[in-house]
């Protein structure tokens, strides 16, 4: 994780499922969609196929939630499987309904419940991030939450979305602060607003960055950014649908991904 740059690909409910993650050529990481860790522990059909991982494509498991011990509960049967590469915590979901039950980013001051969740996963000797905004509302960003929970907090890895709970995406991720985070010594993913080589530059002393909205438009911009040779969008797009047929992907979701991605 230190010596190398890491270019990610954001996790995005009802996109990114095993079929996009596979297209995502030159992505180093990849994440799944949240998964609620209760309907984990419960062995929810919907919340294990989510979390099944058909390829060796890089991915870390997104997990949502609070509770020690349906975590554990979940952690004890969890056999590691293909592509598998750790898990992440969602700190980060400003939807109201996931905030009203103190999930998301409504979480990020919990600094000592945020910990224990990390060491329970690492008890298990699985690899563990968080994926984070700035704070619940702009209060919290102004008291610098942010900065409490990656220094208390001992996880691999931080990818600092750089919006606060309460900013939609038309207003503009503040990157800024990512230099802040970076001083702390931690290692930070940067996210928020990040689609070309020039974005990236200024984020070098960053562990990586992290892309989602425009890596749903156009999933070959990892390889793009890295300068790797890709084959025609229109090959990746038939290689997305067999791969939806084969793997039995919502129509739900082919639809989310037919609308926005862009064809030559
Ligand atoms: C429709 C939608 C669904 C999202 N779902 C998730 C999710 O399940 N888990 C998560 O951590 N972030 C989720 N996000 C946030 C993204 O992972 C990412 O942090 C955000 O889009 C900013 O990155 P970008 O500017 O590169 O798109 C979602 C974003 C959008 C627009």
């Amino acid at each position: 994780m230190k010596n190398k740059f890491s270019y990610m690909l954001a996790p995005i409910e009802s996109m990114t499922d095993s079929c996009f993650r596979t297209i995502c050529r030159g992505a180093d990481l990849t994440f799944t969609e949240k998964v609620n860790i209760e309907a984990l522990a419960k062995n929810n059909e919907f919340a294990l196929e989510k979390i099944k991982l058909y390829d060796n494509t890089p991915c870390q498991i997104q997990l949502l939630g609070q509770k020690e011990e349906p975590l554990k509960k979940f952690l004890a049967n969890f056999t590691p499987e293909n592509g598998f590469k750790g898990f992440n915590l969602n700190l980060g979901c400003p939807d109201p309904a996931v905030v009203s039950k103190g999930l998301g980013c409504a979480m990020m001051k919990r600094v000592s419940k945020i910990n224990r969740l990390v060491h329970i996963i690492k008890d298990h000797n699985h690899n563990v991030s968080v994926k984070m905004r700035l704070g619940l509302n702009q209060h919290e960003k102004e008291k610098k939450v942010y900065l409490n929970l990656i220094n208390g907090v001992d996880a691999d890895f931080f990818i600092v979305h750089a919006r606060h709970g309460k900013q939609n995406y038309s207003e503009k991720a503040d990157l800024s602060v990512i230099k802040e985070c970076i001083a702390t010594g931690k290692n930070i993913i940067a996210n928020g607003d990040i689609t070309t080589k020039s974005d990236i530059e200024k984020l070098r002393d960053c562990a990586g960055i992290m892309i989602g909205r425009a890596a749903i438009t156009n999933p070959l911009i990892f390889a793009e950014l890295k300068g790797i040779k890709t084959p025609p969008i229109n090959e990746i797009i038939n290689e997305y649908l067999e791969l939806a047929k084969k793997r039995n992907a919502p129509q739900k979701y082919q639809n989310n991904i037919l609308r926005r991605i862009q064809q030559n």
